[in-house]
């Protein structure tokens, strides 16, 4: 007995040795894999030319990554040995993020199945990935059989806000039949305008406002819906709700645009394979009928809409209606000129519902609903309600002093909506082709018998459907506040483009607010795609300007013929941050020729490297000279800003040839940029490093120090007049929206950090902290957009809801939590917290990278300075640790020196400065 069990555990032993060396030689396969800017298995899918990203698994044995191979194939069994579309081989390299496809040509509808796998650090080859898929959407406008379809709603139009014609939604319908049952079927659709697409009865998708916001004169987006399961054998119908959106609706405050006007259509192809493998089209043409007499009377982006219960038409997208009544639709041919692409980015969706509301104040006929936020999106209402009576709701995001609505700076947008009831009894409405920015909503109209309920209402937030990429938090309330306010700010003005608020009558894609807020918004919010799609639409808008002009806003409803430096810098200034963030040179190389063509346009306005171009300047700085409107654009000057703007967009471009490999374009933009600094420093500073002005700014020493327009010895002198700008102004910030973002990144280069937290820990006007002090739960587009003594700033121009100076963010998490990229795409990491123990005793950020969740956390606690810190694999990190020595600085648990995955680089002064490779680290040290 003895033996035979000694037998066994010898037997067990050896097992456990084999398994446990094989299961280490076996590396585990990688995970998440996405294509281009992180779609993940998309079907209508915008690019036969994909990038391929994975991750690395997370463990102790896997730190980097020395080769990879991808695969792809037409059908999931030739994988992995059988590849008909691509193998890339065995390729020595580390990149594991947008590696470009180099297969056979990709076709529209085309299905890709696709694998990956890597050879670690020890050059062991991984097992392969999960099989991942893309299947592509209709590429060309000649994919369309269908025609533009719709009614002729224009001779029936309404005169709405500012005479305005207003078209009235139209409900569109058609039925087939289908001889068999459905093997698959995909649903390709689009609209001049917005739609809400249903088959037999059902809603085909929850996208808001689809197909979104593009230069609709240039490209029309189209959606593709996987709708198999709501088709049938027999008679189907195919319903559609359409309204003006921004194409046919008042959007800006100038005449309409496109098209002058006209009447929404769709454009609808039904792509039906049957079990027997037939395949059948439904396309949009004269068959189809439609009606204006349904229960949406009017929608409008601006000015809401009117809801009709009466004449609602039950099962109208059923088989089970009749609609002899309805008109025969009219046509037109899809044309070459207005290019038919699949969206390039996630349509807009309802994120979140806020259902924690607060009755404020109620009367006999209105009661007035707090919803603790200020959102974007639309309210869901239930409410009590008699036959025929109209609900009426409005919004506003703050109170005047006597607890009624502010609603001034909403200007001439309406933003109301009106439900009319067809019975008594409780009644939900949900408006659909609108949106709104607002914390307040009040009721009227319902029956005033019942006593009004917090749950009348929901709040329905609304954006491009991004998901959360980072978090910040800290030990300090109001500094998680304004990280609040920040991000709340970006979810209110990402729908479907970067906007610069979402009340008013603007809610337009302003470029210079694009340019400041993009790193902040990317760190928190899986942003990328929605920034390369806006890209495009600026591209395609720069074309009909010859000079390179790039407009004030991107789509250009506003048609101005004109551009603002630091504005148009977009082009350049987010292409560049992008790539930096990301890693992803296809930013760099879509965009590359509109930058260049930019900086062609300043140059052809410059004489001696000053342009004469317009500019907004230093926008809504405070304690500007002129009063009122005339101060708007602050006291830095205009052809300061723009001979600034001019440089730095030519260094930009010089750096951006310089990663594309285009050494000639470096060369030449670098010395252009030379040339314009020379000139810009001559012309504005004098010997001693003074802007030569009777007024000085902050943001003139700021912008000169931050685009390095100043000979070295020059700029010394500059910093400290800088200095001497923010001690005149108590130490409080002084800039707009061009100087606010680059204030915390120059006082950090010149050290002055501490000087940095004093400003931003500011409590009066004009601080970060002032706003939140008095209530705001977003980013204000100015300093002093209300103040509780003084009430709300006169200018109607006044929004609540711009995320401009919420930029700051991006310093809070690179230098306040300590996490950044050191590398393009995060592929070298720093981890520099530079605590302030006078205002903080802890704080901590994370983001996804593309290589895996980065993070850095710490707290200090009798004296002990604790990091805890998250290094993806297949990076490295530079890791500083701001308190201690060598001697008395220990890693998760024990001296640093015993853990082989870190080198110590140097340790000069208090900074300690470590190389550390993938993994999970505790440091500890002693203040
Ligand atoms: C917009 C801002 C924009 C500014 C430029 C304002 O009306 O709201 O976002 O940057 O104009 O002048």
């Amino acid at each position: 007995m003895l033996y035979k069990n000694l037998f066994y555990q010898v037997l067990f032993f050896f097992l456990f040795l084999g398994v446990a060396s094989c299961s280490k030689d076996v590396v585990q396969n990688p995970e998440k894999l996405t294509i281009s800017e992180g779609f993940k298995n998309p079907i209508g899918f915008y690019n036969p030319n994909p990038t391929f990203t994975w991750e690395l698994p997370v463990s102790e044995t896997i730190k980097s990554q020395t080769a990879y191979q991808i695969v792809a194939a037409s059908s999931k069994d030739m994988l992995p040995n059988n590849p008909d579309l691509w193998d890339s081989e065995k390729q020595e390299s580390t990149q594991s993020t947008f590696v470009n496809y180099q297969g056979k040509k990709l076709e529209s509808r085309q299905n890709v199945f696709w694998q990956v796998r890597y050879w670690n650090q020890e050059g062991i080859a991984s097992e392969w990935s999960d099989i991942n898929t893309f299947e592509l959407g209709l590429l060309k406008n000649s994919d369309w059989q269908a025609k533009w379809t719709g009614l002729d709603t224009a001779k029936d139009s309404i005169k709405g806000v500012r005479n305005f014609l207003m078209h009235r939604p139209q409900y569109l319908r058609k039925g087939f039949e289908l001889p068999l049952d459905v093997e698959s079927a995909r649903l390709y659709f689009t609209a001049k305008g917005v739609f809400d697409v249903h088959l037999n009865g059902k809603d085909v998708s929850d996208d808001v406002l689809p197909p979104g916001w593009t230069p609709y004169n240039k490209r029309i987006e189209t959606l593709s819906y996987d709708v198999g399961e709501f088709l049938t054998s027999g008679d189907n119908i195919i319903g559609v709700e359409l309204a003006s959106g921004w194409h046919s609706g008042r959007i800006s405050r100038g005449q309409a645009l496109y098209e002058n006007f006209a009447s929404p259509k769709i454009l609808c192809q039904l792509e039906v394979t049957l079990k027997n493998g037939t395949k059948t089209t439904i396309v949009s043409d004269q068959s189809w009928k439609g009606t204006t007499n349904g229960p949406i009377r009017l929608a409008s982006l601006y000015d809401g809409e009117v809801y009709d219960a009466n004449l609602e038409m039950p099962n109208w997208a059923t088989t089970n209606f009749d609609d002899t009544s309805w008109k025969t639709a009219e046509t037109e041919a899809v044309v070459d000129s207005v290019k038919l692409e699949p969206k390039r980015h996630a349509t807009v969706k309802t994120t979140k519902i806020l259902e924690d509301v607060a009755i404020v104040s109620s009367t006999k006929e209105s009661v007035i609903f707090n919803m603790k936020q200020n959102m974007l999106g639309v309210p869901k209402v239930n409410v009590p309600m008699k036959k025929g009576d109209t609900l009426t709701i409005r919004f506003s995001e703050m109170l005047l002093a006597d607890g009624t609505f502010y609603t001034d700076n909403y200007r001439s947008a309406k933003s109301t909506d009106y439900y009319i009831a067809a019975t008594d009894g409780v009644i939900e409405y949900t408006p659909k082709f609108t949106f709104h920015g607002y914390q307040y909503v009040e009721l009227s109209g319902y029956d005033a018998s019942v006593e009004p309920n917090a749950s009348w209402i929901k709040g329905l937030v609304q954006h491009s459907n991004f998901s959360e990429n980072g978090s910040f938090t800290s030990s300090h309330d109001k500094l998680n506040q304004l990280q609040s306010n920040i991000t709340w700010g970006l979810r209110d003005n990402l729908l479907d483009i970067p906007t610069d608020c979402p009340q008013r009558d603007e809610r337009l894609g302003w470029t210079g607010d694009a340019q400041v807020i993009s790193p902040t918004a990317m760190f928190n919010f899986n942003t990328h795609a929605l920034w390369t799609a806006w890209l495009q639409s600026m591209r395609e808008t720069q074309t009909e300007h010859d000079d390179g002009l790039i407009p004030f806003i991107i789509p250009d409803v506003l048609q101005r013929n004109n551009a603002s430096s630091g504005w148009g810098d977009a082009c350049v200034i987010i292409p560049w941050d992008i790539y930096n963030i990301t890693g992803d040179k296809t930013v760099l190389e879509e965009n590359f020729e509109m930058g260049k063509k930019w900086v062609g346009y300043y140059q052809s306005k410059a004489k001696d490297f000053i342009p004469d171009t317009h500019s907004f300047a230093d926008w809504l700085q405070p304690y500007p000279e002129k009063d009122g409107k005339m101060g708007n654009r602050g006291d830095t000057p205009r052809l300061f800003v723009n001979t600034a703007y001019f440089a730095h967009s030519a260094h930009l471009v010089s750096k951006i040839a310089g990663v594309l490999g285009k050494t000639e374009d470096e060369k030449k933009y670098k010395a252009l940029y030379n040339d314009i600094a020379a000139a810009f420093e001559s012309k504005f500073f004098d010997e001693e490093g003074k802007f030569i002005s009777k007024k000085q700014t902050q943001t003139s020493y700021l912008l000169a120090i931050y685009f390095d327009l100043l000979k070295p010895e020059t700029k010394v002198k500059a910093q400290k007049h800088l200095l001497e700008e923010i001690k005149n102004a108590d130490y409080h910030l002084g800039t707009g929206f061009l100087g606010t973002p680059i204030l915390p990144k120059v006082l950090d280069d010149m050290g002055e950090i501490d000087l940095m937290y004093k400003i931003l820990f500011k409590e009066t006007y004009p601080s970060w902290f002032y706003s939140i002090n008095q209530g705001a739960t977003t980013m204000w587009e100015r300093w002093n957009s209300y103040s509780k003594e003084g009430g709300y700033n006169p200018q109607s121009m006044n929004s609540l809801n711009h995320y401009a100076y919420g930029a700051v963010g991006q310093w809070m998490y690179e230098r306040i939590a300590g996490l950044a990229a050191l590398e393009p795409g995060y592929k070298k990491i720093r981890i520099a917290p530079m605590p302030n123990t006078q205002f903080l005793t802890s704080a901590s950020a994370s983001v996804n990278t593309s290589y895996g969740e980065a993070s850095a956390s710490w707290n200090i606690e009798n004296d002990v300075f604790n990091l805890e810190t998250v290094i993806p694999p297949n990076t490295t990190a530079e890791v500083i640790i701001p308190y201690g020595t060598i001697d008395n600085l220990s890693v998760n648990g024990s001296d640093f020196k015993e853990n082989a995955n870190l080198k110590l680089e140097n340790s000069e002064g208090t900074l300690i400065k470590i190389t550390a490779n993938p993994g999970t680290y505790q440091f500890r040290s002693k203040l």
